[in-house]
């Protein structure tokens, strides 16, 4: 396994590319399922979660490259149509092949995909919409087993209790590009990256409308050409950068980055003093200054990320007062205190909030990531910290962030990559 060693207090100066966006890029592969052309991706980030993601368009039939951030892929099995657990339950993301193969190859069995430490993650909006759109399907010893032969556009409300569904909505998105007649997606999810995906489809020759707001046209076509798109910088990646320079009193521009679509987290993080100016149309420099408290709740896109939470969380617990980070998206996104408070934090959960008492400094420790963003929270804790701090479990970090111990390094942090061997307890040996 690998750690992170991390040696806290130096400014970060300098720049950091922003990498191609996960959350957009894993939903376009799957959109490669929807035709039996080539297609090619452009900037795509170097992730674990994209190359599992290729894995999986594998096993679905496809030949792929991946190659200086181009990825190619050209499906030529087309009865290749399940997606096993042994790859879908490592990435709740790839769910998103259910509607792809639904549209195109009018059948798919998908592994459901399980739960994770920010919280149970059901997929009930996802098989709402598929069965509004006339799929039959069982749930099938863990396995969503779906006929997509008669797919018919109609009118779907994907709102769920915790309001609109990002991949939902990617799902059902694909699903319907392919149907006969119209569908409209009502309580769409508005993400950016949801538009994305809307503007490669219809690059494909899909008819998509109202992408990026709360209401989707669908117009059904008979075929999709192969795609060539490139793929939007990390929303997650610029703010996680962002407080790297706030939380070290750095001067960081943030280039290939794209500020408009982050406004809610622009304006709380200037609300805690750190300057924020955008000086290009892809350059955004961001330097620190104190470090006030502010309060946070995150709600669907265009409000606070629920992504970016954990970041903030880290640069609050050194706010020169009391700060509440309320999730109501993952009510249970809070991980990271228990890990921030052995760095010296003082910080409390009650319900879905974290209560902030910000302290004069975190002093290093070892810590461990529980996901990706809490993972990223932990370096950027370790990089303002008094002393040497270890982030344990850095795969999850690897999944999101493409290089994050180079692209820190190379603005000043002294951080590095260092593998050790998770020990176990003297009882755990002795029963192996
Ligand atoms: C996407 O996940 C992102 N992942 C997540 O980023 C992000 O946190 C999340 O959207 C919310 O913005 C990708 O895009 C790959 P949801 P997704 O469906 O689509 C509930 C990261 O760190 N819900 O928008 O899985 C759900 O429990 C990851 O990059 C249902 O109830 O999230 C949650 O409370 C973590 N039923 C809320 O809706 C459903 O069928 C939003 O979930 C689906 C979701």
């Amino acid at each position: 396994m690998h750690k992170f060693v991390v040696e806290g207090g130096k400014e970060l100066i300098g720049e950091i590319r922003i990498s191609g966006s996960k959350n957009e890029v894993l939903p376009i592969l799957a959109a490669t399922l929807m035709t039996d052309e080539r297609s090619i991706i452009r900037n795509v980030p170097n992730l674990s979660d994209v190359r599992l993601m290729l894995e999986i368009l594998e096993e679905l039939g496809c030949q792929t490259t991946f190659d200086r951030g181009t990825v190619t892929v050209t499906p030529y099995n087309l009865d290749r149509t399940q997606a096993s657990y042994e790859l879908v339950s490592q990435m709740r993301a790839s769910f998103c092949v259910l509607g792809p193969l639904l549209s195109f190859r009018k059948k798919a069995k998908v592994s459901l995909p399980g739960g994770c430490v920010i919280g149970v993650r059901p997929v009930d909006l996802h098989l709402r919409g598929i069965k509004a759109l006339g799929v039959n399907y069982d749930l099938d010893h863990g396995y969503v087993v779906a006929d997509g032969s008669q797919m018919q556009g109609t009118r779907i409300f994907l709102g769920g209790n915790s309001g609109s569904t990002v991949t939902g909505t990617a799902n059902i998105m694909m699903a319907a590009v392919l149907a006969n007649g119209t569908t409209y997606i009502e309580q769409a999810a508005p993400e950016p990256e949801v538009e994305g995906l809307a503007r490669m489809l219809n690059s494909m020759g899909a008819q998509i409308f109202g992408a990026g707001s709360h209401r989707i046209e669908i117009r059904g076509v008979d075929r999709l050409r192969g795609a060539d798109y490139t793929v939007q910088p990390d929303r997650m990646e610029t703010a996680t950068y962002a407080v790297a320079a706030a939380i070290t009193h750095g001067d960081l521009t943030l280039t290939n980055s794209k500020y408009e679509n982050l406004i809610a987290f622009w304006e709380k993080l200037k609300e805690t003093g750190t300057q924020v100016e955008q000086i290009a149309s892809d350059k955004i420099r961001v330097r620190g200054g104190e470090i006030n408290p502010t309060d946070i709740v995150t709600f669907a896109y265009p409000g606070f990320p629920t992504d970016a939470q954990a970041p903030m969380a880290s640069l609050l617990s050194l706010a020169n007062g009391i700060s509440i980070v309320t999730d109501t998206i993952y009510p249970d996104r809070f991980m990271l205190i228990a890990e921030l408070n052995r760095m010296g934090a003082d910080i409390r959960k009650q319900n879905n909030s974290a209560i902030i008492n910000g302290t004069k400094h975190l002093s290093g420790a070892q810590v461990m990531g529980s996901d990706l963003r809490a993972t990223a929270a932990l370096v950027l804790a370790g990089l303002a910290a008094k002393g040497e701090t270890e982030v344990h479990r850095v795969y999850h970090v690897d999944r999101g962030y493409e290089q994050m111990e180079l692209k820190l390094a190379k603005v000043g942090a002294r951080i590095e990559r260092a593998e050790y061997n998770p020990r176990r307890r003297k009882s755990d040996r002795e029963a192996a």
